[in-house]
């Protein structure tokens, strides 16, 4: 059998809500969140960390935290993508490292630096939006590696959002991206369907 392809992935990804038993190895688990870890981000700041959450009595307080979702429980592992609202913090670190790697002369990534205390020093939410938008792209990437693994996921924004803080013990910097629920599945997901290219397509202008 070939390996699927990266467009083979995209399209036979679905929400899988009803799984085995079977664990998800720490090995598998890590290389996940690896490939997860090297999505694209706004100045490379990265902003993103990952709970996997593997404890069944975490998932059945995650569960009622979303509102009774039985994925949640019966998942191998629930992880909870988090948004970094200070990844203008971690720009010192990621910058002289680039410059010690050569990747860029000193000025440049001092300008880098420079433009990142700009934006959130002064515009207004940055820190929530970026850590929010940066993260779902690194969510993404998790469920499309899960699926080159051979395990299904299911996304949700279904769930108080301040519950599953107060559970995980979630500090005030990062605020939950995503719940992804990750396993192997015992069911197919149910039939989903997608616009046509035709209504989505918009060239140059509206
Ligand atoms: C941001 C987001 C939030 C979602 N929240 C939930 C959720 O709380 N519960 C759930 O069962 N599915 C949830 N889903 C899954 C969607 O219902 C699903 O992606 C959509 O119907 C398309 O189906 P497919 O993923 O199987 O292709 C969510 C998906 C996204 C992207």
């Amino acid at each position: 059998m070939s390996t699927p392809s990266i467009v083979d992935i995209m399209y036979e990804r679905h929400s899988v809500r009803k799984y085995t038993n079977q664990k998800i190895t720490r090995d598998v688990l890590k290389k996940i969140i690896q490939v997860a870890g090297s999505a694209p981000s706004a100045w490379n700041l990265q902003h993103w960390k990952f709970i996997v959450v593997e404890d069944q009595r975490l998932k059945d307080k995650l569960c009622e935290a979303a509102y009774g979702q039985q994925q949640v429980k019966d998942a191998a592992a629930s992880i909870v993508i988090l948004g970094d609202t200070q990844a203008n913090l971690n720009a010192e670190g990621i910058y002289s490292a680039a410059v010690n790697a050569g990747y860029m002369p000193e000025s440049a990534g001092k300008n880098i630096m420079d433009n990142i205390k700009n934006v959130y020093d002064n515009v207004p939410n940055a820190g929530v939006q970026l850590a929010l938008q940066n993260s779902s792209y690194a969510a993404m990437q998790l469920m499309l590696a899960a699926k080159a693994e051979g395990i299904d996921s299911c996304p949700m924004s279904g769930y108080d959002s301040q519950a599953v803080r107060t559970i995980l013990e979630i500090p005030d910097r990062y605020i939950p991206t995503l719940l992804v629920t990750l396993g192997y599945a015992s069911e197919p997901a149910h039939g989903s369907g997608r616009f046509p290219v035709e209504q989505i397509l918009v060239y140059d202008k509206f």
